[in-house]
């Protein structure tokens, strides 16, 4: 036996032996799907897999883990895509699924919520909430594979933020298993509930960097009777936004999504599937894609309608979807594009926001300076821009080398982030820091908020075993720290 192989048998044996039969996968081939996430880009190699039912399964895990400072990464369904959730390279870490924690544990629709598990997919979550008539409205393309808890620990966004807020908006409470096997039950259906610090707010978004999340507690809301589909064609971006603010008033706030899409990206929806035309008439540089949804007695259809007709001076083609059906079919065109762009390899993502008045100008200074610095890369331009939220996407040119493509990315990422700055933006608006976005975050970031946070990091993890190196950097001095 080797080195490395001493004590990793050695905490593997430790583990084994404070937890139940069934809980660990040791080998190579039962870990090799916890090691890679969604896009492929990101993977890591766990000392071990573990695979917890309850809660109090968690808790004796975290408290051996901590008592022999083995380092941990809680795993959800691996589509955050900032390398948050993989386990390191070196081998050292215990990758945490939550999948087998994947149950409904109360729904009431009186209280317009329910309690679900962090390991409950997302739309399987949703379909719990469906079936009592309400909606969970966390929407977005990977709510088949995501899990609940990721939902959280990366505080998702979506297509539904304008009208229904980000996860945290939506977390009415949480159990968390601590660094040190202590269960905080924070879970509640409180809506209103002064006493205190609001804790929560700690876990959420915190990247499984300050505890376990290990069930929550959602808030639901009515399921809307009706909801209508258009898709919207446009001269520009700027044209985009001032339809934005006019349809926010004049469809009465029934909007649940404005997603910008620019050609490019329709192209490479109707690339990706043989059968699919051109949705409009017109070929047009910009398209936003809008749904609203109502419940009772308005008109909807009619709202959307004299609206987009009111418009007639930005809008240069549109069709509002005559069924469901048909607004499923636009909507299929949103899904095919973040599909097919990863196709030929891998591209560059982003995910960054700027104040909703500026979006336009943030659009094209970035499109210009990044087309003067690498006019042989692709942009791709997505975003859900009733939030302020743009995806400038690069997709390196074809026969370009790894290494080319690496240098690539770095470059235009920070031509990207130059330009959020110039805009007080921020660089990640919804999938978070990870290791992915870490160099580009610390590079920015103030003294005292720096303090704050490793302050509060210190407090709940002081082993740092929790997602070390995520978010943050593991502090210099004792690399055992943060
Ligand atoms: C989207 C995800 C990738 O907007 O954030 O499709
Ligand atoms: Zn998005």
């Amino acid at each position: 036996m080797d080195a490395v192989t001493l004590p990793r048998e050695h905490m593997l044996a430790i583990l084994r032996e404070a937890l139940p039969d069934g809980i660990l996968l040791t080998g190579a081939d039962e870990m090799e799907r916890y090691t890679r996430d969604w896009s492929g880009d990101h993977f890591g190699l766990p000392l071990a897999v573990a695979r917890p039912r309850s809660v109090d399964e968690v808790s004796a895990l975290m408290r051996c883990c901590s008592l022999h400072g083995v380092p941990v990464v809680p795993q959800g369904g691996l589509t955050g895509l900032v390398g948050a959730a993989v386990a390191a390279p070196g081998g050292g870490e215990v990758v945490i699924s939550l999948e087998r924690m994947n149950r409904l544990r109360s729904i009431s629709a009186i209280d317009f919520a329910m309690v679900v598990e962090a390991g409950c997919i997302l739309e399987e979550a949703k379909r719990y909430a469906e079936a009592e008539d309400c909606i969970l409205p966390i929407t977005f393309g990977a709510q088949g594979s995501c899990r609940i808890g990721g939902n959280v620990a990366t505080n998702a966004g979506g297509f539904n933020v304008l009208r229904y807020g980000m996860t945290r908006d939506l977390v009415l409470g949480l159990e968390v298993v601590l660094a040190d096997g202590r269960v905080w039950n924070g879970l509640k259906l409180l809506r209103k509930d002064n006493r205190g610090y609001d804790l929560k707010q700690l876990f959420i978004g915190s990247e499984g960097t300050l505890g376990i999340v290990t069930a929550v507690s959602l808030k639901l809301f009515p399921k809307p009777t009706q909801v209508e589909t258009a898709l919207v064609g446009l001269r520009s971006v700027e044209d985009a936004m001032a339809l934005y603010a006019r349809a926010r008033r004049e469809c009465s706030d029934l909007l649940t999504a404005f997603e910008l899409i620019l050609r490019g990206g329709i192209e490479i929806a109707l690339g990706a599937r043989s059968g699919l035309r051109d949705p409009l008439s017109e070929v047009c540089p910009v398209y936003v894609l809008i749904e609203a949804s109502a419940g009772g007695r308005v008109d909807l259809r009619a709202i959307l309608q004299d609206f987009l007709i009111s418009a007639e001076d930005l809008v240069v083609d549109g069709v509002v979807a005559s069924s469901r059906a048909q607004g499923d079919q636009l909507w299929l065109l949103r899904e095919l594009m973040v599909e097919a762009q990863g196709r030929g390899g891998r591209y560059l993502r982003t995910d960054v926001s700027v104040p909703i008045s500026t979006l336009s100008g943030f659009v094209e200074d970035a499109l210009a300076a990044l087309s003067k610095s690498h006019p042989h890369a692709l942009p791709v331009t997505y975003g859900h821009v009733g939030d302020g939220n743009i995806h400038l996407n690069v997709v390196p040119p074809v026969g370009m080398g790894a290494g080319e493509i690496d240098s690539l990315f770095h470059e235009t990422e920070e031509v990207i982030f130059e330009v959020v700055d110039r805009y007080g933006g921020s660089l990640s608006a919804e999938h978070g820091i990870g290791k992915v976005k870490q160099n580009a975050f610390l590079k920015r970031i103030d003294e005292v908020s720096l303090d704050l946070a490793g302050r509060i990091k210190d407090a709940l993890d002081p082993g740092a075993i929790m997602s070390r190196g995520r978010i943050f950097l593991p502090r210099a001095a004792d690399s055992g720290s943060r």
